[in-house]
Protein backbone atom coordinates (compact mmCIF):
# COMPACT_ATOMS: atom_id res chain seq x y z
CA UNK A 1 0.00 0.00 0.00
CA UNK A 2 1.08 3.47 -0.65
CA UNK A 3 1.43 5.48 2.62
CA UNK A 4 2.67 8.92 1.49
CA UNK A 5 6.29 10.52 -0.18
CA UNK A 6 7.98 10.04 3.84
CA UNK A 7 7.43 6.49 4.00
CA UNK A 8 8.43 5.90 0.84
CA UNK A 9 11.45 7.83 -0.11
CA UNK A 10 12.01 7.75 4.04
CA UNK A 11 16.27 7.20 2.81
CA UNK A 12 15.96 9.94 1.06
CA UNK A 13 14.63 12.40 3.72
CA UNK A 14 15.72 13.94 6.84
CA UNK A 15 13.35 11.95 9.14
CA UNK A 16 14.22 9.48 12.10
CA UNK A 17 12.18 7.20 13.98
CA UNK A 18 11.54 9.59 16.37
CA UNK A 19 9.27 11.90 13.56
CA UNK A 20 5.83 11.51 14.07
CA UNK A 21 4.69 10.45 10.21
CA UNK A 22 1.28 13.14 9.40
CA UNK A 23 0.65 12.05 5.82
CA UNK A 24 -2.68 12.43 3.62
CA UNK A 25 -0.71 9.53 1.34
CA UNK A 26 0.34 12.14 -1.03
CA UNK A 27 2.38 11.83 -4.38
CA UNK A 28 2.62 8.80 -6.16
CA UNK A 29 0.76 10.90 -8.62
CA UNK A 30 0.05 9.79 -12.48
CA UNK A 31 2.60 10.79 -15.15
CA UNK A 32 0.71 11.04 -18.21
CA UNK A 33 1.96 10.69 -21.69
CA UNK A 34 0.73 13.36 -23.13
CA UNK A 35 -0.19 11.18 -26.28
CA UNK A 36 -1.90 13.73 -28.61
CA UNK A 37 -0.02 16.47 -28.24
CA UNK A 38 3.36 14.74 -28.72
CA UNK A 39 2.02 12.92 -32.18
CA UNK A 40 1.45 16.62 -33.39
CA UNK A 41 5.31 17.11 -32.76
CA UNK A 42 6.49 15.00 -36.10
CA UNK A 43 7.47 11.85 -33.37
CA UNK A 44 10.43 14.01 -32.22
CA UNK A 45 9.36 14.80 -28.38
CA UNK A 46 7.79 12.46 -25.90
CA UNK A 47 5.84 14.61 -23.69
CA UNK A 48 5.16 13.23 -20.13
CA UNK A 49 2.42 15.02 -17.69
CA UNK A 50 3.35 14.97 -14.08
CA UNK A 51 0.01 15.54 -12.51
CA UNK A 52 -0.11 17.05 -9.04
CA UNK A 53 -3.54 17.76 -9.47
CA UNK A 54 -4.13 14.43 -8.05
CA UNK A 55 -2.37 14.93 -4.48
CA UNK A 56 -5.11 14.22 -1.77
CA UNK A 57 -5.36 18.68 -1.86
CA UNK A 58 -5.00 18.94 -5.07
CA UNK A 59 -1.51 20.98 -5.89
CA UNK A 60 2.15 19.28 -5.41
CA UNK A 61 2.16 21.59 -2.34
CA UNK A 62 1.46 18.50 -0.42
CA UNK A 63 4.66 16.81 -0.67
CA UNK A 64 6.20 19.79 1.09
CA UNK A 65 3.26 19.95 3.93
CA UNK A 66 3.73 16.38 4.70
CA UNK A 67 7.59 16.81 5.74
CA UNK A 68 7.36 20.50 7.22
CA UNK A 69 4.17 19.40 9.58
CA UNK A 70 5.79 16.43 10.77
CA UNK A 71 9.22 17.89 11.70
CA UNK A 72 6.81 20.91 13.16
CA UNK A 73 5.49 18.33 15.06
CA UNK A 74 8.62 16.77 15.92
CA UNK A 75 9.92 19.81 16.98
CA UNK A 76 7.05 20.47 19.89
CA UNK A 77 6.00 23.13 17.66
CA UNK A 78 1.75 23.99 18.26
CA UNK A 79 0.86 26.41 15.31
CA UNK A 80 2.14 26.68 12.53
CA UNK A 81 1.49 29.78 9.99
CA UNK A 82 2.39 30.84 5.90
CA UNK A 83 1.18 33.08 3.43
CA UNK A 84 -0.08 31.88 0.22
CA UNK A 85 -1.39 32.88 -3.31
CA UNK A 86 -3.43 29.29 -2.02
CA UNK A 87 -2.56 26.39 -2.57
CA UNK A 88 0.14 26.33 0.03
CA UNK A 89 -2.61 27.36 2.20
CA UNK A 90 -5.03 24.90 1.72
CA UNK A 91 -2.33 21.92 2.23
CA UNK A 92 -1.35 23.83 5.39
CA UNK A 93 -4.86 23.99 6.80
CA UNK A 94 -5.33 20.13 5.82
CA UNK A 95 -2.05 18.63 6.93
CA UNK A 96 -2.69 21.10 10.57
CA UNK A 97 -5.97 19.86 10.87
CA UNK A 98 -4.72 15.97 10.45
CA UNK A 99 -1.78 16.79 13.17
CA UNK A 100 -4.10 19.11 15.29
CA UNK A 101 -2.13 21.71 15.43
CA UNK A 102 -3.38 25.49 15.45
CA UNK A 103 -2.49 27.01 11.54
CA UNK A 104 -3.16 30.63 10.37
CA UNK A 105 -2.99 31.78 7.05
CA UNK A 106 -2.37 34.62 5.11
CA UNK A 107 -4.10 35.03 1.55
CA UNK A 108 -3.96 38.17 -0.88
CA UNK A 109 -7.78 39.69 -0.55
CA UNK A 110 -9.56 39.29 -3.71
CA UNK A 111 -6.98 37.17 -5.53
CA UNK A 112 -7.42 33.60 -4.74
CA UNK A 113 -8.78 31.16 -6.73
CA UNK A 114 -12.61 29.99 -5.12
CA UNK A 115 -11.61 26.39 -4.40
CA UNK A 116 -8.20 27.23 -2.46
CA UNK A 117 -10.38 29.57 -0.33
CA UNK A 118 -12.84 26.97 0.60
CA UNK A 119 -10.60 24.31 1.11
CA UNK A 120 -8.44 26.71 3.52
CA UNK A 121 -11.58 28.11 5.34
CA UNK A 122 -13.20 24.21 5.67
CA UNK A 123 -10.39 22.85 7.92
CA UNK A 124 -10.98 25.31 10.13
CA UNK A 125 -8.25 27.29 9.71
CA UNK A 126 -7.52 31.19 10.67
CA UNK A 127 -7.97 32.70 6.97
CA UNK A 128 -6.82 36.12 7.30
CA UNK A 129 -6.90 38.09 3.89
CA UNK A 130 -4.80 41.02 3.47
CA UNK A 131 -5.01 44.08 2.12
CA UNK A 132 -2.15 43.67 -0.34
CA UNK A 133 -0.43 41.41 -2.45
CA UNK A 134 1.27 37.81 -1.65
CA UNK A 135 4.48 39.49 -1.02
CA UNK A 136 3.20 41.69 1.54
CA UNK A 137 1.37 38.81 2.81
CA UNK A 138 4.78 36.71 2.98
CA UNK A 139 6.89 40.23 4.60
CA UNK A 140 4.46 39.84 7.78
CA UNK A 141 4.39 35.97 8.01
CA UNK A 142 8.18 36.43 8.38
CA UNK A 143 8.31 39.35 11.10
CA UNK A 144 5.30 37.08 12.85
CA UNK A 145 7.43 34.19 13.17
CA UNK A 146 10.64 36.05 14.16
CA UNK A 147 8.96 37.15 17.64
CA UNK A 148 6.29 34.70 17.96
CA UNK A 149 6.82 30.58 18.33
CA UNK A 150 4.86 29.91 15.55
CA UNK A 151 6.65 27.41 12.49
CA UNK A 152 7.05 28.99 9.14
CA UNK A 153 5.85 26.36 6.97
CA UNK A 154 6.16 28.79 3.25
CA UNK A 155 8.92 27.38 0.88
CA UNK A 156 11.74 29.19 2.81
CA UNK A 157 11.12 26.18 5.44
CA UNK A 158 13.82 23.74 3.82
CA UNK A 159 11.66 20.98 4.78
CA UNK A 160 9.04 21.81 2.35
CA UNK A 161 11.61 21.32 -0.55
CA UNK A 162 13.06 18.20 0.94
CA UNK A 163 9.57 17.20 0.31
CA UNK A 164 8.83 18.43 -3.05
CA UNK A 165 12.01 17.05 -4.44
CA UNK A 166 10.21 13.41 -4.75
CA UNK A 167 8.66 14.31 -7.99
CA UNK A 168 11.61 14.24 -9.20
CA UNK A 169 11.90 10.79 -7.83
CA UNK A 170 8.96 9.38 -8.76
CA UNK A 171 9.81 10.64 -12.43
CA UNK A 172 12.59 8.68 -13.01
CA UNK A 173 11.17 5.60 -10.96
CA UNK A 174 8.36 6.09 -13.43
CA UNK A 175 10.65 6.00 -16.15
CA UNK A 176 12.91 3.37 -15.37
CA UNK A 177 15.69 5.10 -14.60
CA UNK A 178 15.72 7.26 -17.73
CA UNK A 179 15.25 10.83 -16.49
CA UNK A 180 14.29 13.26 -18.82
CA UNK A 181 16.17 15.68 -21.53
CA UNK A 182 14.13 18.80 -20.57
CA UNK A 183 11.78 19.37 -17.39
CA UNK A 184 8.97 22.24 -17.96
CA UNK A 185 7.63 23.36 -14.72
CA UNK A 186 5.65 26.98 -13.71
CA UNK A 187 7.99 29.29 -11.23
CA UNK A 188 6.43 31.52 -8.96
CA UNK A 189 7.75 31.53 -5.66
CA UNK A 190 10.58 29.32 -7.29
CA UNK A 191 10.76 26.82 -4.75
CA UNK A 192 9.33 23.84 -6.86
CA UNK A 193 12.20 24.22 -9.67
CA UNK A 194 14.68 24.13 -6.97
CA UNK A 195 13.21 20.87 -5.26
CA UNK A 196 12.90 19.11 -9.06
CA UNK A 197 16.62 20.06 -9.09
CA UNK A 198 17.57 18.41 -5.84
CA UNK A 199 15.61 15.62 -6.38
CA UNK A 200 16.59 15.13 -10.44
CA UNK A 201 20.48 15.51 -8.50
CA UNK A 202 20.56 13.31 -5.82
CA UNK A 203 19.36 10.49 -8.05
CA UNK A 204 21.30 11.13 -10.21
CA UNK A 205 24.83 11.05 -8.23
CA UNK A 206 23.21 7.63 -6.42
CA UNK A 207 22.85 6.28 -10.38
CA UNK A 208 19.35 6.08 -10.17
CA UNK A 209 18.96 7.79 -13.36
CA UNK A 210 20.86 8.20 -16.44
CA UNK A 211 21.41 11.49 -16.71
CA UNK A 212 20.41 15.01 -15.51
CA UNK A 213 17.55 17.05 -17.05
CA UNK A 214 18.01 21.09 -18.13
CA UNK A 215 15.47 22.65 -15.68
CA UNK A 216 13.32 24.91 -17.83
CA UNK A 217 11.62 27.42 -15.68
CA UNK A 218 8.42 29.65 -16.75
CA UNK A 219 6.72 33.06 -14.57
CA UNK A 220 3.99 34.46 -15.98
CA UNK A 221 4.82 37.71 -18.55
CA UNK A 222 2.63 39.95 -15.90
CA UNK A 223 4.96 38.52 -12.62
CA UNK A 224 8.48 37.95 -14.08
CA UNK A 225 10.55 39.53 -11.26
CA UNK A 226 13.44 36.57 -12.00
CA UNK A 227 13.32 37.28 -15.86
CA UNK A 228 13.57 41.15 -15.34
CA UNK A 229 15.85 40.75 -13.25
CA UNK A 230 13.66 43.05 -9.89
CA UNK A 231 11.54 43.12 -7.77
CA UNK A 232 7.65 43.91 -10.13
CA UNK A 233 5.58 45.77 -7.05
CA UNK A 234 2.09 44.84 -8.67
CA UNK A 235 2.36 41.36 -10.46
CA UNK A 236 -0.06 40.96 -12.67
CA UNK A 237 -1.76 37.57 -14.50
CA UNK A 238 -4.69 35.37 -14.85
CA UNK A 239 -2.67 32.44 -13.58
CA UNK A 240 -3.30 33.98 -9.21
CA UNK A 241 -1.03 30.92 -8.03
CA UNK A 242 2.50 32.32 -9.62
CA UNK A 243 0.81 36.27 -9.05
CA UNK A 244 4.56 36.93 -7.17
CA UNK A 245 6.76 39.85 -7.75
CA UNK A 246 9.75 38.85 -4.92
CA UNK A 247 10.25 34.77 -4.99
CA UNK A 248 11.37 34.33 -1.66
CA UNK A 249 13.60 31.06 -3.14
CA UNK A 250 14.92 33.67 -6.32
CA UNK A 251 18.39 33.11 -5.53
CA UNK A 252 18.18 28.77 -5.50
CA UNK A 253 16.26 29.29 -9.07
CA UNK A 254 19.19 30.86 -10.60
CA UNK A 255 21.51 28.40 -9.37
CA UNK A 256 19.16 25.71 -10.65
CA UNK A 257 19.33 27.56 -14.07
CA UNK A 258 22.83 27.48 -14.32
CA UNK A 259 23.79 24.22 -12.48
CA UNK A 260 21.44 22.08 -15.20
CA UNK A 261 22.05 24.74 -17.81
CA UNK A 262 18.20 25.73 -17.98
CA UNK A 263 16.62 28.58 -18.28
CA UNK A 264 13.97 30.99 -16.61
CA UNK A 265 11.37 32.85 -19.51
CA UNK A 266 8.28 33.87 -19.40
CA UNK A 267 4.62 33.28 -21.18
CA UNK A 268 1.70 35.48 -21.80
CA UNK A 269 -1.41 35.11 -19.84
CA UNK A 270 -2.98 34.50 -23.48
CA UNK A 271 -0.66 31.71 -24.14
CA UNK A 272 -1.19 30.14 -20.65
CA UNK A 273 -4.45 30.19 -21.56
CA UNK A 274 -4.31 28.30 -25.05
CA UNK A 275 -2.27 25.71 -23.47
CA UNK A 276 -5.11 25.21 -20.45
CA UNK A 277 -7.36 24.84 -23.35
CA UNK A 278 -5.03 22.01 -25.45
CA UNK A 279 -4.53 20.06 -22.08
CA UNK A 280 -8.21 20.08 -21.36
CA UNK A 281 -9.42 19.40 -24.91
CA UNK A 282 -6.59 16.80 -26.20
CA UNK A 283 -5.59 15.46 -23.09
CA UNK A 284 -8.11 15.37 -20.72
CA UNK A 285 -6.50 16.79 -18.54
CA UNK A 286 -7.74 19.33 -16.05
CA UNK A 287 -5.08 21.34 -14.48
CA UNK A 288 -5.10 25.00 -12.78
CA UNK A 289 -4.56 28.09 -15.38
CA UNK A 290 -0.50 28.49 -13.49
CA UNK A 291 -0.03 25.03 -13.80
CA UNK A 292 -0.52 25.42 -17.99
CA UNK A 293 2.86 28.03 -17.53
CA UNK A 294 4.88 24.71 -18.25
CA UNK A 295 3.21 23.67 -21.36
CA UNK A 296 2.97 27.16 -22.68
CA UNK A 297 6.63 27.66 -22.43
CA UNK A 298 7.28 24.28 -24.19
CA UNK A 299 4.87 25.44 -26.98
CA UNK A 300 6.80 28.61 -27.06
CA UNK A 301 9.92 27.35 -27.44
CA UNK A 302 8.79 24.77 -30.13
CA UNK A 303 7.35 27.73 -31.87
CA UNK A 304 10.71 29.45 -31.82
CA UNK A 305 13.20 26.27 -32.99
CA UNK A 306 14.71 26.21 -29.61
CA UNK A 307 15.06 22.52 -30.15
CA UNK A 308 16.41 22.37 -33.77
CA UNK A 309 19.60 20.82 -32.94
CA UNK A 310 17.94 18.20 -31.74
CA UNK A 311 16.35 17.05 -34.65
CA UNK A 312 18.31 13.54 -34.84
CA UNK A 313 17.46 11.98 -31.31
CA UNK A 314 13.98 11.75 -29.51
CA UNK A 315 13.70 13.52 -26.87
CA UNK A 316 12.04 13.25 -23.51
CA UNK A 317 10.05 16.01 -21.73
CA UNK A 318 8.49 16.17 -18.63
CA UNK A 319 6.16 18.91 -17.91
CA UNK A 320 4.93 19.51 -13.99
CA UNK A 321 1.03 20.61 -13.99
CA UNK A 322 1.20 21.63 -10.73
CA UNK A 323 -2.52 21.98 -9.78
CA UNK A 324 -5.80 20.93 -10.40
CA UNK A 325 -8.30 22.50 -12.47
CA UNK A 326 -11.07 22.49 -10.25
CA UNK A 327 -9.73 24.67 -7.54
CA UNK A 328 -10.12 27.92 -9.85
CA UNK A 329 -13.74 26.72 -11.24
CA UNK A 330 -14.64 30.45 -12.07
CA UNK A 331 -11.22 30.62 -14.70
CA UNK A 332 -12.81 27.12 -16.41
CA UNK A 333 -16.48 28.94 -16.70
CA UNK A 334 -15.01 31.83 -18.15
CA UNK A 335 -12.82 30.32 -20.46
CA UNK A 336 -15.13 27.45 -21.44
CA UNK A 337 -18.37 29.44 -21.63
CA UNK A 338 -21.88 28.84 -19.43
CA UNK A 339 -23.82 25.87 -21.09
CA UNK A 340 -27.00 26.18 -23.06
CA UNK A 341 -29.82 26.03 -21.53
CA UNK A 342 -33.04 23.82 -23.05
CA UNK A 343 -36.40 22.75 -22.27
CA UNK A 344 -36.63 19.11 -21.57
CA UNK A 345 -37.71 17.48 -24.84
CA UNK A 346 -35.47 15.67 -27.58
CA UNK A 347 -36.02 18.12 -30.21
CA UNK A 348 -34.10 20.91 -28.49
CA UNK A 349 -31.34 18.18 -27.28
CA UNK A 350 -31.57 16.85 -31.53
CA UNK A 351 -30.65 20.79 -32.15
CA UNK A 352 -27.05 20.53 -30.36
CA UNK A 353 -25.94 17.20 -32.17
N1 LIG B 1 1.74 26.28 -9.61
C1 LIG B 1 0.84 26.37 -8.63
C2 LIG B 1 -0.51 25.79 -8.87
C3 LIG B 1 1.17 27.00 -7.40
O1 LIG B 1 0.26 27.08 -6.45
C4 LIG B 1 2.46 27.55 -7.24
C5 LIG B 1 2.83 28.24 -6.01
C6 LIG B 1 3.36 27.40 -8.30
C7 LIG B 1 2.97 26.77 -9.46
C8 LIG B 1 4.75 27.92 -8.23
O2 LIG B 1 5.55 27.15 -7.39
O3 LIG B 1 6.19 28.92 -5.79
O4 LIG B 1 7.40 26.75 -5.89
O5 LIG B 1 7.63 28.41 -7.72
N2 LIG B 1 2.01 28.53 -5.10
C9 LIG B 1 2.36 29.12 -3.80
C10 LIG B 1 1.16 29.12 -2.88
C11 LIG B 1 3.06 30.43 -3.89
O6 LIG B 1 1.08 29.96 -1.98
O7 LIG B 1 0.30 28.26 -3.04
P1 LIG B 1 6.78 27.83 -6.66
Amino acid sequence: MWKGIIDHYREFLPVSDRTPIVTLNEGNTPLIFGKNISSRLDGKFKLFFKFEGANPTGSFKDRGMTLAISKALEEGSKAVICASTGNTSAAAAAFAAQAGMKCMVLIPNGSIALGKLAQALIHGTIVLAVDGSFDDALRVVKEVTQKYPLTLVNSINPYRLEGQKTAAFEICDSLEGRAPDFHFIPVGNAGNISAYWQGYSEYFKLKKSDRLPRMMGFQAAGAAPIVEGHVIEKPETIATAIRIGNPANWQKALSTKEESKGLIDKVTDQEILEAYQILAHDEGIFCEPASATSLAGFLKLHHQNFFEDRKKEETLITLTLTGHGLKDPDRAIKTAGEPHVIKPRMEEVIKWM
